[in-house]
């Protein structure tokens, strides 16, 4: 190493355990959790970007369609019948309080996109299968750098294979026990690929961790929202991006003639954005070749995310004003 390499070792991760601040390898959990014990659990994760808003193009933190994600958590916690522990402006504070804390602690670069980790189990009890009366749930919330996908692989496009969907019938919840994407996942790795998307008898739901979407003639298609699939974030942006760029979106079952038969084929996740596949099983997608209702649903995206820097910014800055009113 020459005497002026300086390395620049990531602090470690702080991350808010049931009321508490901890690093992260000092976080514990009794064995007993639910979440351990049965996967009775929910989960969100929540893009939250550095972006630049207003004239002196200052950064400010977007946590990307929160109100949505939290609806979701919401909506995903009483479908188990787990208490949800707050309330929208509760979830905003504490998922802002620990981004802080992980900056404060050099975790977290103030400039790098976050990767916001929200779980709720049903809490600790003795093992039985039906829900124990008068638990606590168990809040965890971890961030992370948001690894995004580069220009490079959003320039070559995904490789993808397909399996059958062997999950249960409630994928419409986002719940912590996922073996069955979590196999899936591991099928797209043993083939060399990068997702796995399941047709569950010949009709096409999701891939492992992501929505898919299928053009054919210029329109844009994809399986209506159900509990065969998860609702993502990216499901209604993304057929908001379609009207802002004038593309015909359509809800409906795909059957596996018509995913192979796609001019493009697309899969979208907080962690992904919208990423374009190019082979499927080996043969190539439409001409094999990212296509151009993926780029103007990647542009439309960014566009998305600026707007939303810009309510940001101007919200702060709306709140600037009153402080120096009030002063
Ligand atoms: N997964 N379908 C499944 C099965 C998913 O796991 C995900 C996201 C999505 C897309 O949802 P969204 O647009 O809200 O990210 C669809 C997250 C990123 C994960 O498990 O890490």
């Amino acid at each position: 190493m020459s005497p002026t390499s300086t390395t620049h070792e990531a602090a470690e991760p702080i991350v808010w355990l049931n009321g508490e601040l901890t690093p992260l390898s000092e976080a514990r959990v009794p064995v007993l959790d639910r979440g351990f014990i049965f996967g009775d659990g929910i989960y969100e994760v929540v893009p939250v970007y550095v972006l630049e808003a207003g004239e002196a193009r200052e950064a400010v933190r977007v946590p990307f369609r929160i109100a949505q994600h939290l609806a979701r958590l919401a909506r995903s916690l009483d479908k188990v019948g787990i208490d949800n522990p707050f309330d929208e402006a509760g979830w905003r504070a504490l998922i802002a309080g620990v981004i802080e804390a992980n900056e404060e602690a050099g975790a977290l670069a103030r400039d790098a996109h976050a990767n916001v980790y929200v779980q709720v189990t049903r809490g600790v009890a003795k093992r039985g299968h039906a829900f124990p009366a008068g638990i606590t749930p168990t809040v965890f919330v971890m961030v992370n750098p948001l690894v995004m996908p580069g220009a490079a692989q959003r320039a070559a496009g995904v490789a993808c294979v397909t399996a059958e969907d062997r999950r249960w019938l409630n994928c419409d919840i986002k719940a912590t026990s996922l073996l069955g994407n979590v196999l899936m996942a591991q099928n797209a790795v043993e083939h060399g690929v990068f997702e796995t998307i399941q047709l569950r008898d010949g009709w096409l739901t999701e891939a492992s961790s992501s929505n898919v979407w299928v053009v054919k003639d210029g329109a844009l298609y994809a399986p209506p929202r159900s509990n065969k699939i998860l609702e993502g974030i990216r499901y209604g942006l993304i057929e908001e991006l379609a009207q802002d760029c004038g593309l015909r979106f359509e809800a409906r079952e795909i059957d596996e003639a018509a995913l192979r038969d796609a001019d493009e084929v697309l899969v979208s996740s907080a962690t992904k954005e919208i990423l374009p596949v190019v082979t499927l099983d080996g043969a190539a997608v439409g001409n094999g070749k990212p296509g151009p209702v993926y780029a103007a649903l990647y542009e439309a995206y960014q566009r998305a995310k600026a707007r939303e820097a810009r309510a940001v910014h101007g919200k702060q800055a709306a709140q600037a004003t009153l402080q120096e009113v009030e002063k």
